[in-house]
């Protein structure tokens, strides 16, 4: 009756040990324009890049995860989002194959990774971008199509995974990837921005999840909904203020990261982090 119920929720979210792929951005810059995001005659500083990367991987590994890093590759400056070079559902590996010839060989660097420490894996016939365009919940996985990943990709994850694949289509294109636009808050919940997708597909994340979160577009704006959940603690965007309020208020704990850099590139704390589901 007087315990406030932020509190009680909060001692209720379990939250569970994960495993992330990361690669140190040594080599990260904005010398390509690939989303609206980049803006190479602006440019980005690796130093800051690499320092602000140090304080998301700590902030994973103070929260009990475990980091793995694959190494990085000079002249490839994206190659920091890990997120878009698999995706990896039960052991089982399934590549990336990017849109942009810039980013091709990234999908092959990450494949080898796994390949080489015995992971399944499979070489994908279509494009797709990893976990940036798929994210994955107990009972499906979500997929966004419309700006990099090709629908056809969306099915072919579906049959080497075994697990059923939402479609949703994605039509702002400063929100290019599912990732910069949905993610989930536990194995059944997600957390987005409506108007990042299609009516359609707003229709279908209505049906499926009438409990969402909905972000702003103040949140949406500064990557808020480029988030990491464990089930318990959120990693997320410090900019994104009211977002960070809401989960607070379901329970949550807002663990805040400045990867301000990185966003020159169109990135946040979940494109630079790659989970590896055993
Ligand atoms: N510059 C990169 C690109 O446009 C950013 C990728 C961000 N990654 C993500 N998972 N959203 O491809």
């Amino acid at each position: 009756m007087t315990t406030p119920l932020a509190v009680t929720t909060r001692s209720e979210r379990a939250g569970t040990a994960r495993h992330y792929l990361m690669c140190r951005p040594e080599f990260f810059a904005v010398s390509y324009a690939i989303n609206p995001w980049m803006d190479p005659l602006a440019g980005a500083d690796t130093a800051t890049a690499v320092r602000q990367w140090e304080g998301l991987r700590e902030a994973y590994e103070s929260l009990g995860h475990t980091v793995s890093l694959i190494d990085p590759i000079a002249g490839l400056p994206d190659m920091v989002f890990a997120a878009n070079g698999a995706l990896v559902v039960d052991g089982r590996v399934y590549g990336a194959r990017f849109t942009h010839p810039e980013r091709a060989a990234e999908g092959p660097a990450y494949l080898r990774w796994f390949a080489d420490r015995g992971y399944e894996t499979m070489e994908a016939s279509f494009t797709n971008e990893g976990e940036g365009d798929y994210l994955t919940l107990d009972e499906m996985i979500l997929a966004g199509t419309g700006f990099r990943t090709d629908v056809a990709a969306h099915m072919e994850a579906q049959e080497f995974l075994g697990r059923p694949v939402v479609t949703l289509r994605l039509v702002d294109p400063r929100f290019y990837h599912l990732d910069t636009a949905l993610f989930p808050l536990d194995g059944h919940n997600v957390a987005y921005y409506p108007e990042a997708f299609s009516s359609g597909s707003q229709k279908v994340l209505q049906r499926l999840f009438p409990d969402a979160v909905i972000a702003t577009a103040a949140d949406a704006e500064v990557l808020g909904l480029n988030a990491v959940s464990d089930g318990r603690h959120i990693v997320v965007n410090a900019e994104a203020k009211e977002l960070s309020l809401e989960l607070e208020t379901r329970g949550y704990e807002v663990v805040p990261v400045d990867l301000s850099e990185l966003r020159k590139a169109g990135g946040g704390p979940k494109c630079c982090t790659l989970e590896i589901r055993r």
